[in-house]
């Protein structure tokens, strides 16, 4: 029988000591041991200490390559040659080199190894892996620019030594080839802004046999040359060291920006050591990252190696085409002018080395000169982010996890009860039976159908995670048909491989065979995943992929994929073969269904973005987490995968109201705006938390969806230009080297919207930067704010989030709150004028269905708005298609309501009406106007009721 004794005195402090533990947030770390560092990966070691030992020689270091002479041959736009690696014996190793010079402007240098191209080489412990350098990356990445330019010639003026090219638009550019030793100087209008091999640090490991010595018998450390063991696994590497490294010097370019994902800054730090400086290299190696930590260049769940080096009016980059683990050190040297030379300012460089463990080198350089043209040759050459479905870019709202389908109809109507907006519910891991992906728990899920019923009333959708690893089961069909058609990734005997996930033991499909993709959309369409209707779409997560057993949290890297490639070359591209078999699977969901899918992936690589959205993974309910997701936002997008966000609230932890407002007053500007929270968190759906911060949530969100159709343009934009959805300082004023570094505030496209979310505690102020001496007007009560080059502290109650709008812009908006955006659809429109130093403005607006793939064949409005000379203007720029005039039909009856137009003449005091003229109206009609003077310091602004103009027509309303 139990006996109730006295708690001893330690017992109770014990006790005290847990409660308080309890209560107060444990504070989470990475464990850094799970991944490695440069010096735990033999690869970057080995690059690292070739850098060191070139540098330490300095002048006397020459690099080991040279371009042989005689090799070299230049046609139709592309050169091509030897280059001829001189080993410490005095063994030559040819390296098949390629430089193309496109159309676009861009060029591809690719240099290869001649023994892995014949397949001359041979494999250790029998193994079966492909013994070419891994050269379909591109397959999977680049989808067009590829047109080599007519125009490139050979220039007669190259030096001995040397072989010149001129190329690019107006033949402004000029790639100089130095033969001996190997190097490429790029120049744009007479002027060096990259150059390959400066430092004399390209490296290819050659192919070599393994010869059997002792250590002191060896001239090279081969240390971690055959073998490495890390977190118990011990890589085979059945074809020796084979990694590849360039290093690529910017100079005069003191910023360099890119390369997500990585929880950093912005402006990209230096690597080597210093204050404030990394000591690691930024790491490119997509891992599931538990816990991540924050200003770190440790890899995370993606990897997009191009990176824009930027100065005063000029932006240059290049994109490093290799999916293998990469790594990229940055270091800036500044070379002080001459103090005698006045007025020179200090020149500083900045030096980057590219280190990738196996694949070729082929590299891709753009001269700009602007951002914007970064943007769009890149996005020629890997494809533009998706024009997705107006609802994915309304609020999302998820955690992991909605328990039952009532649950699911019980948030649904709550949100309705309390008039927030939403579009979108999301079913985390546990709808599943068992982790069965493809199907639902019988318990909890009785019935799908009618809980997407439900959720289609009000036009809002589902979204439901499948995961890549597949629960190795019996009697679970979906396991059964990927070892029955062997489309499992296998382990380097050849063998199905078997690791560690939320199934517990579980085989990978691997969509690198096409087969794979073929079998993938069986098991989407809704006879297979049985319980899903067409308003349900997907969220591939955990595809890096993440195997909990695995080193680096990841598969081993001598596991086979379809073509014997190793796990090795494909890693970083893995998640994008996911990603492309679920875009096709949900094209052929079912036959003659039109409608653009929507993914939602963790996992990514450049391409990414031509077939899903992203987000950056498991962040935390702090405040240093909610100011760390603007940098990495922003970088997606100058990377060229704009559609990106974080979880709203943060993942771990519970936040407290006043962050958990302040995160949704940022979230409302991530591209991609879905709160989420772990499985061990407190619910904290908006309606939940008490007022009046539910009230400053709601009204957020509201924001978001009162500008979802300048939302909807500026994707519009993404998807045929590639520019950023958010754009940071730089992007916007690439003159004003003031705002280079800044990233704590964001420009929504070309709107004029300048937002800078308060990611502070206890903060009630924003000091917003503004580059030019326009007038800014604060979005709510007009104040005004001018002075060029300097910080205005705007206030920041905790209702509000500052927003500015510069002078010289047309914002559309759809002023009537509605339950989600479905429901808007056939709402009037707002437009706000803010007028620059002219007197002049001007603004776009795209609009469609927002949901089939009718735009491409015309069935869109494209409109851009002029004010000029009191008059405001209406003007068509789309491109007529065959289904144009149908869908000016369905729209014909949506108009605008309301024009609003601030800081108005004075003398409009006295106007009453203004002339609105209808393009086809016999007659010309009016509107009323009034006036609303403000007290000093905000701008006063006149409101037109009812213009009424259709907003697929051509119109004018005269002033
Ligand atoms: C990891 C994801 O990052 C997280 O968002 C998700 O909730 C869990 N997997 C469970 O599926």
């Amino acid at each position: 029988m139990a006996r109730s004794l006295p708690a001893p005195r330690w017992a109770m402090l014990l006790s005290l000591v847990l409660l308080i533990g309890c209560m107060v947030a444990p504070s989470l770390a990475v464990k850094h041991k799970d991944f490695k560092t440069c010096e735990q990966s033999g690869f970057c070691k080995r690059n690292r200490a070739f850098a060191d030992n070139a540098s330490t020689q300095g002048s006397l270091w020459s690099s080991p390559y040279e371009l042989d002479p005689a090799s070299i041959h230049f046609k139709d736009g592309i050169l091509a040659g030897d280059i001829v690696k001189t080993t410490a014996t005095n063994e030559k190793v040819q390296l098949p080199l390629t430089v193309s010079f496109l159309e676009s402007g861009a060029a591809r240098i690719v240099v290869d190894e001649e023994k892995r191209l014949r397949g001359d080489i041979e494999m250790r412990h029998g193994s079966s892996a492909n013994k070419k350098r891994y050269d379909e990356t591109e397959k999977w990445v680049i989808v067009g620019g590829l047109e080599v330019s007519k125009s490139a010639t050979l220039d007669a003026q190259s030096e001995t030594g040397f072989t010149n090219i001129l190329y690019g638009p107006d033949g402004k550019f000029r790639a100089i080839v130095r033969h001996a030793p190997f190097g490429i100087e790029f120049q744009r209008d007479g002027q060096t802004h990259v150059q390959l091999n400066h430092q004399g640090l390209l490296n290819v490991e050659h192919w070599r046999p393994k010869v059997d010595r002792k250590d002191d018998e060896s001239a090279e450390d081969e240390s971690t040359w055959w073998e490495e063991t890390f977190g118990g696994n011990t890589d085979s590497k059945p074809r020796g060291p084979e990694s590849v490294a360039l290093d690529v010097t910017f100079p005069g370019y003191s910023h360099v920006f890119g390369i997500p994902e990585h929880a950093d800054s912005l402006s990209l730090k230096e690597t080597r050591g210093g204050s404030g400086n990394h000591e690691d290299p930024y790491r490119l190696y997509n891992s599931d990252v538990f816990e991540y930590e924050l200003q770190s260049p440790m890899t995370l769940y993606g990897a997009i190696p191009l990176m824009q080096a930027h100065r005063k009016n000029s932006t240059v980059g290049i994109f490093w085409l290799n999916a293998a683990e990469t790594w990229i050190d940055i270091v800036k040297s500044t070379v002080s002018p001459n103090p005698l030379s006045l007025g020179a300012h200090s020149k500083t460089d900045t030096k980057t080395h590219w280190i990738s463990e196996s694949g070729r080198i082929d590299l891709f350089v753009f001269l700009g000169p602007s951002p914007n043209d970064i943007s769009k040759t890149y996005g020629e050459l890997t494809g533009y982010t998706q024009l997705p479905q107006q609802f994915a870019i309304g609020y999302h709202q998820c955690r992991w996890n909605y328990v039952t389908d009532e649950d699911v109809k019980e948030v649904n109507a709550k949100f309705d009860k309390y008039q927030i907006p939403y579009d979108v519910i999301w079913l985390d891991l546990e709808y599943t039976d068992d982790r069965k992906y493809f199907t639902w728990d019988p318990l909890t899920f009785p019935d799908p159908k009618g809980m997407q019923q439900k959720l289609d009333e009000t036009e809002r959708k589902l979204v439901v995670l499948i995961d890549p690893h597949i629960k190795n089961a019996d009697k679970y069909f979906v396991s059964e048909e990927l070892r029955s058609k062997n489309l499992a990734v296998l382990n380097k005997d050849g063998e199905i491989y078997d690791g560690w996930c939320w199934p517990g033991s579980s085989n990978w499909v691997d969509c690198f065979n096409p087969a794979a993709h073929a079998w993938w959309a069986t098991l989407h369409k809704f006879d297979k995943f049985k319980g899903s209707l067409q308003n349900l779409f997907i969220w591939n997560d955990m595809n890096e992929p993440s195997v909990f057993n695995g080193p680096d949290m990841t598969m081993p890297k001598d596991n086979l994929h379809y073509g014997n490639w190793e796990h090795r070359d494909v890693h970083n591209v893995n998640g994008l073969t996911l990603l492309n078999a679920t875009y096709k699977a949900m094209l052929e969901r079912k036959k003659g269904e039109v409608r653009r899918p929507f993914i939602l992936t963790r996992s990514y690589y450049a391409g990414a973005q031509r077939v899903s959205a992203m987000w950056t993974g498991d962040n935390q309910a702090t405040w240093d987490h909610l100011g760390a997701t603007l940098p990495m936002v922003l970088t997606n997008g100058i990377a060229g995968f704009p559609f990106a966000g974080a979880d709203v609230g943060g993942f771990f932890h519970n936040p407290d109201k006043e962050l958990l407002s302040r995160w949704y007053q940022t979230g409302i500007w991530y591209p991609f705006f879905r709160a989420h929270a772990h499985i061990d968190t407190r619910r904290r759906e908006p309606y939940l938390i008490s007022e009046p911060h539910r009230s400053y949530i709601a009204q957020a969100i509201r924001l978001r969806y009162q500008l979802l159709p300048a939302w909807y343009t500026a994707f519009h934009e993404a998807s045929v230009n590639g520019t950023p959805i958010v754009r940071p300082q730089y992007y916007m004023f690439p003159e004003d080297e003031q705002g280079f570094a800044i990233d704590d505030q964001l420009y929504l496209a070309s709107t004029g919207l300048l937002v800078k979310p308060v990611v502070q505690e206890n903060t009630y102020s924003a000091d917003v930067y503004i580059s030019d001496d326009e007038k800014y007007y604060d979005y709510f009560d007009f104040t005004v704010y001018q002075g060029a080059g300097k910080r205005h502290t705007v206030p920041a109650p905790e209702e509000k989030v500052p927003i500015l709008i510069q002078g010289g812009h047309i914002i559309p908006r759809k002023d009537r709150p509605r339950r989600s955006s479905g429901l808007m659809r056939w709402d009037p429109y707002t437009l706000v004028i803010t007028l620059n130093k002219n007197s002049e403005a001007e603004g776009t607006l795209y609009v469609d269905d927002g949901e089939t793939f009718d735009y491409e064949r015309g069935a869109y409005i494209h409109r851009r708005f002029n004010y000029r000379g009191s008059v405001l203007s209406s003007e068509d720029i789309g491109v007529k298609g065959p289904k144009t005039a149908e869908y000016l039909k369905t729209m014909a009856g949506v108009t605008v309501e309301r024009v609003v137009l601030v800081d108005p003449p004075a003398e409009w005091k006295a106007k009453k009406t203004v002339t609105v003229i209808e393009d086809g109206a016999k007659v010309a009609s009016t509107a009323s106007l009034e006036y609303y003077e403000q007290e000093a310091g905000k701008a006063s602004y006149v409101v037109v009721k009812k213009p009424s103009v259709g907003i697929g027509k051509t119109w004018r309303i005269e002033f």
